[in-house]
């Protein structure tokens, strides 16, 4: 299609001013993605390539953006496309692509150029920039979108493919997006981890050639590595200083994330599906949509791309992110699968007693003929274990509400053990080879979630439950198994199975939301196996991790906040760790707070800490949850690690600060910067959550103002004696 200046006028008056503008030289136009501070610009070439001229800073004036190209001297670009905004294969690219293809007669080329673009303000924050593309030679063409959200400058980025030809097309590659960056040196801030390892971070500079970033579990795909990352322009970005953009697919399945440095010294970054085994035959006018991937890019360092994140999180896509969360004793490792009704009214009453709104019934709950009484046997069969619950969870229900709290309950409904009757019934909605040996996972396997009658049973797992228990208000929905042996009986081609799987976990969780739309929901997977916002826009929070050793905690929420906020990080006090039940409560709190503990035996001081914290927990909950989190001292290279939140009219904050460094005389030996405060007002600090009968170091009766706590600091005086210090800052005074 050639692009007419009548098009060219109807496109430009489309398009909010603040929000894009179409800069017209010649034939060639931009197309930028304009947020508060920074932008991302396409640009559409005489011969109708498109690419990437700029992301940074914004500027002001909207028409210089044009420019940008004219600035770099670099090696030649032998293909033209090196900053495509979605990079073909096997015409003139040399470099990996984001998408490869076989069309139906066979051919392996693919080239995209600009056909049209359109922009839709969704309302005055929120915009969506589409553009769409076609291969000159067959009918192929492929939609990019950019979401753009002003105030939070975040992006969202997917496409989507769709064919005309004869025949079906192999989608070979198929990414969400390909940005593209220009900088002197790049550093990609990565996680790995394992069970009770989580958020593992690891920097390092990026040399030539191609880094990768994937997972091929097929479920609890994050548990060696998740979708998130950070790259930082030019050197490694502080928490306040430099350009760095932060990343991740929101998807729950398997991912890649491919991150090549070219022979220009430039950046490609290319994020999906991960492609593995999983070549996708596209029908005839199918249309493929791939899942969002997400990003910010700040140039005021981590800080604020994580105050970006946890922003949008909160206002679009976190299930109930404005919302209340629900403290609760859980009684996992207080009883693993070792409790019956007159046990489980002991902790309803020690519920009450502790002052929290819910308690989590967790495994062991069900399965008959092969009791679930350790983790071998009886997942898949959810009928309530007679000789444990003879009265069922009805009884349950009305016990709690008897000591006027509330039931949830535990259910990991993707999965089976081999030993049980759901198996006997159904070894046909199993995930595993045919001919080959199963391979377990925890003893148990994974549910043929692409066969629409298992997704029917799961969806009745949880429907059964709040049809015969309307009074259930809380499930935590686990997920521990990873897939081995990929096979689905059910599915004709297999290399559809990893996408087909996700498609429909994805199903049945719409069809619980769309039935229990409010329903607090924690998404945990062994800890935390599967934390993205694909699954968080169904779930109101999630487990990080099975290590709630609080020192280990310190660390691991640390790298999660930077892309969660603390409202969605369900935080529990548990027996791990040395640490005395302040510093392990006072960790908690930096999210929602949870307790997993035998309260029965807590001594008497401890149970009035507890109590005391918990009513604490309650007044402060809305700062920590809905305000501005600074990180001031990170537990990696200080001694103290220091942790802020600060509500919107910056009148009120609590700073956390703990030590992590147990060596001979250390602690807060300089004062700690506080930051976010209003220079020009007052503030007065206090210690609050402090263990009964001791006495705080902090004097309460003196003011500081703000220009002071930012520039000069406070000393939260932190010692081996004083492990663990809340702060409440408060306006006046
Ligand atoms: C793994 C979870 O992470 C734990 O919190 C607990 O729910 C167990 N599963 C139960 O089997």
């Amino acid at each position: 299609m050639k692009l007419t200046k009548n098009f060219l006028y109807i496109a430009y008056f489309l398009i909010p001013s603040f929000l894009s503008d179409l800069t017209v030289t010649g034939q060639s136009f931009t197309l930028p993605v304009i947020m508060q501070k920074t932008s991302l610009v396409l640009q559409v070439e005489n011969n109708k390539d498109v690419h990437i001229i700029y992301f940074g800073e914004k500027l002001k004036d909207t028409a210089e953006y044009k420019n940008a190209p004219g600035g770099y001297r670099q090696t030649e670009d032998y293909t033209d496309l090196l900053s495509s905004p979605y990079m073909p294969s096997g015409s003139r690219n040399l470099f990996e692509p984001a998408i490869s293809v076989k069309h139906a007669d066979g051919n392996q080329s693919l080239d995209l150029r600009y056909v049209s673009h359109a922009v839709k303000k969704i309302d005055e924050n929120v915009s969506l920039l589409s553009v769409l593309m076609k291969d000159p030679v067959y009918p192929f063409q492929v939609t990019l979108y950019y979401k753009s959200f002003y105030k939070e400058d975040i992006i969202e980025q997917w496409s989507t493919i769709v064919h005309q030809e004869k025949g079906k097309v192999q989608l070979q590659k198929y990414a969400s997006a390909n940005l593209y960056f220009k900088a002197r040196q790049y550093y990609l801030r990565q996680y790995h981890g394992d069970w009770a390892r989580e958020m593992q971070p690891e920097e390092a500079r990026l040399t030539h050639g191609i880094k990768t970033l994937d997972t091929k579990l097929g479920t609890r795909a994050n548990l060696f590595q998740p979708s998130m990352f950070m790259v930082s322009m030019d050197t490694p970005a502080t928490e306040d200083e430099g350009t760095v953009m932060l990343g991740a697919m929101e998807y729950s399945g398997n991912f890649r994330i491919d991150l090549e440095l070219d022979n220009q010294d430039n950046l490609r970054v290319i994020a999906g599906i991960n492609n593995y085994a999983s070549e996708y035959s596209l029908a005839t006018n199918e249309e493929f949509t791939t899942p969002p991937f997400l990003f910010t890019l700040s140039t005021s360092g981590k800080g604020t791309a994580s105050r970006n994140m946890q922003q949008w999180a909160r206002n679009y896509k976190l299930l109930d992110g404005k919302g209340n969360r629900l403290t609760l004793l859980n009684n996992w490792e207080a009883t693993f699968f070792d409790f019956n009704e007159s046990k489980l009214a002991g902790l309803l009453k020690d519920t009450k007693k502790l002052g929290v709104d819910l308690f989590l019934l967790d495994d062991g709950w069900f399965a008959n003929k092969y009791p679930r009484n350790n983790d071998r046997a009886g997942l898949g069969d959810w009928q309530e274990n007679k000789a444990k619950l003879p009265n069922g969870i009805a009884s349950l229900v009305k016990e709690a509400s008897a000591n006027d709290v509330k039931f949830g309950i535990w259910l990991e409904p993707e999965m089976v053990n081999p030993k049980s009757e759901l198996y006997e019934k159904h070894p046909d909605w199993v995930i595993k080879q045919p001919q080959r040996d199963e391979h377990y996972f925890r003893n148990q396997l994974v549910l043929d979630l692409t066969n629409p009658q298992v997704q029917d049973f799961v969806f009745g797992v949880v429907d059964n439950l709040f049809t015969k228990n309307p009074g259930v208000a809380f499930i935590k929905w686990d997920c521990n198994a990873v897939i081995f042996n990929a096979y689905s009986s059910y599915l004709q081609n297999q290399s559809h199975f990893y996408i087909e799987y996700m498609r429909g976990l994805y199903n049945i969780l719409k069809r619980v939301r769309t039935k229990y739309p409010t329903v607090p929901m924690m998404l945990c997977s062994g800890g935390g196996g599967r934390v993205d916002y694909a699954a968080l826009q169904y779930f109101t929070e999630f487990w990080p991790s099975d290590n709630t050793d609080p020192l280990e905690r310190i660390f691991i929420q640390w790298e999660y906040s930077y892309f969660y906020p603390a409202l969605s990080s369900a935080n529990h006090v548990t027996d791990w760790g040395k640490q005395p039940i302040k510093f392990r409560t006072d960790v908690a709190m930096m999210g929602k707070l949870g307790f997993d503990i035998v309260v029965s035996q807590l001594n008497e001081k401890d149970l009035a800490f507890c109590q005391q914290a918990v009513a604490t927990f309650n007044s402060i909950k809305p700062i920590i949850w809905q305000g501005e989190q600074y990180r001031l001292q990170d537990p990696t290279s200080n001694s103290v690690a220091a942790v802020m939140y600060v509500n919107e009219a910056k009148s009120n904050g609590i700073i956390f600060n703990y030590m992590v460094n147990n060596r001979y005389g250390e602690g807060s030996k300089l004062p700690i910067k506080l930051k976010g405060l209003n220079a020009d007002k007052k503030y007065t600090i206090k210690e609050i959550n402090l263990y009964p009968g001791t006495k705080s170091a902090i004097d309460s009766s003196k003011t500081y103002s703000g220009d002071y706590l930012m520039k000069m600091g406070f000393n939260p005086r932190v010692s081996a004696y004083r492990a663990s210090v809340v702060l409440q800052i408060t306006e006046g005074g």
